[in-house]
Order: C-alpha cells, then structure tokens, then sequence
C-alpha cells in the first residue's frame, strides 16, 4: 500500500486530500494543529501527527515521528494568505513574518527532512504553491504578500529539485477553490481540486522534476 505524507490536512484542501488518497486505498500520514483536527484525520483511517509548521521544536520533531519512512508522495499543502489587499499596501512586519513564515520558512525546514524519505522511495514531492505566485503570469496586484510567499516557496522547491536526484519534486496550482482561502466565490469544490491533484501527481515522471502544474495537469510558467 502506498503513503502519502500531507502537511497541513486539518481543513479545506489538506482535509480533502486525505479524503482523496484513502479513498483511493492509500495509507495517508496527515498532520495537524489541534487535537480536533488530528481525531478528524484517524476518523478516515490516517495516521495524525501534531504539527505546526511555525514551530521549530515541531518541526525538527517530524523526521524523529517519520522514522526513516519511505514516503511515496509528499504533500506540503499548509498555508496563509493573510490580509487580502487590492493596493500596494505595506504589509506589518508581524504580517510579513506570519505570511513568509508559514508560506517560506516552514518549507525551508521542512521539506529537507522529507525529501530523503521520498527519495528513498522514488517518489514525488508536491507544494502547493498558487498561480498567484507565477511572476510570468502575474495579472493583478491582490494580495501582493501572498504573491511574494507563493513566488518565494516555489524558488524553494526549485532549489530542492535541484539537490535531490532519483525523485520528483513540482509546485502544484490547486485551482481556485471553495476553501476557507479561497471563499465560496470559488468555481471549484474541494473534491474537483483534490480529484485533479491526486491524478496529476500520479502522472509525474522523473522528466517532470522542477516543473509547475496545474491541479489539471497543465504545465504552468514560473
Ligand atoms: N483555496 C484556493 O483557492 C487556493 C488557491 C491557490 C492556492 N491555495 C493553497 O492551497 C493550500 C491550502 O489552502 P486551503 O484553500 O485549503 O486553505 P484553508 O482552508 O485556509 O486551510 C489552510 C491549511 O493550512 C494549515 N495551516 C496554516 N498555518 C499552519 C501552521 N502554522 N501549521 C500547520 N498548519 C497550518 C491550516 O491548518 P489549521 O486548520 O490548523 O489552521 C489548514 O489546514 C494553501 O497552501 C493555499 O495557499 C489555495
């Protein structure tokens, strides 16, 4: 039975793909703030883990709770957007740091201790970034934090496609999608998104390391 490791499956998109995957007859390793949210996830059969990706202790614990797992898709799906500006207005510092922190930082701790176990399973690793963050396909100024943090995690991702070999690592856009993120505006359901998702990694071949897709499967530009 394969695994799939999911960062951040309380809620929204992270919740649904745990949905996907064990309905799938994946073994699915989930991880979660609060206590709730790790009860929901061994509700559907997966394994929790109390994560929060803001903090340092959690997240140097990840490896030591994984123990040497070999680890067949990696998700890292946790996420903010923080205040949802139109203009260019300066973000607080407290802000800045939530936003990068959450969206950058915790990618940069996490994503080298979970890539070994992916590697060792020639696996794939996905974040998911946003079409927001494509500096190519930039179309407006809306939540220009976001922006920078998604443009951010995916120059991190690159960086891990770069170091670790024999595995592949992409950047996923999930569509927009009626989260708490993405509101009841959005044209897509939690299940349409995770349905596309769990398809398109499925389809990746090592050809495919560093590159940006669409939940859909389309390639997308940087
Ligand atoms: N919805 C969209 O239209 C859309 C579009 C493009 C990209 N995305 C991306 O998709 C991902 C999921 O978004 P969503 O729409 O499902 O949003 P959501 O419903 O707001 O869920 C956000 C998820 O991130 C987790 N998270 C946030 N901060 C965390 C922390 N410090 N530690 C651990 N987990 C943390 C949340 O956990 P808690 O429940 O503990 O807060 C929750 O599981 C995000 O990376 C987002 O940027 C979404």
């Amino acid at each position: 039975m394969p695994t799939v490791l999911i960062i951040g499956a309380s809620r929204g998109i992270g919740f649904g793909l745990a949905q996907e995957y064990r309905a799938a007859g994946w073994r699915v390793i989930g991880t979660a703030r609060q206590a709730d949210d790790l009860d929901k996830l061994t509700a559907i059969g997966a394994k929790s883990l109390q994560l929060d990706v803001n903090d340092l202790n959690d997240c140097a614990g990840l490896g030591w709770l994984l123990d040497d797992e070999k680890i067949d898709v990696a998700i890292l799906n946790a996420g903010v957007i923080g205040t949802r500006t139109e203009k260019l207005d300066t973000p607080s510092a407290e802000e800045f740091n939530l936003v990068m922190q959450t969206n950058v930082l915790a990618a940069m701790r996490i994503l080298p201790i979970i890539a070994p176990m992916v590697q060792s399973a020639q696996g794939t690793l996905a974040v998911i970034s946003s079409e927001m963050g494509s500096l190519s396909l930039r179309s407006g100024t809306h939540a220009w934090l976001y922006r920078a943090s998604k443009a951010a995690l995916n120059s991190v991702l690159l960086d891990i496609a770069h170091t670790y070999s024999g595995m592949t690592s992409i950047a996923l856009h999930p569509g927009w999608v009626r989260t708490a993120m993405g509101t009841d505006q959005a044209p897509l359901s939690v299940e349409q998104s995770t349905a596309g998702i769990r398809a398109t990694i499925a389809a990746r071949t090592p050809r495919d390391n560093g590159k940006f897709f669409n939940y859909d499967g389309t390639p997308l530009s940087w």
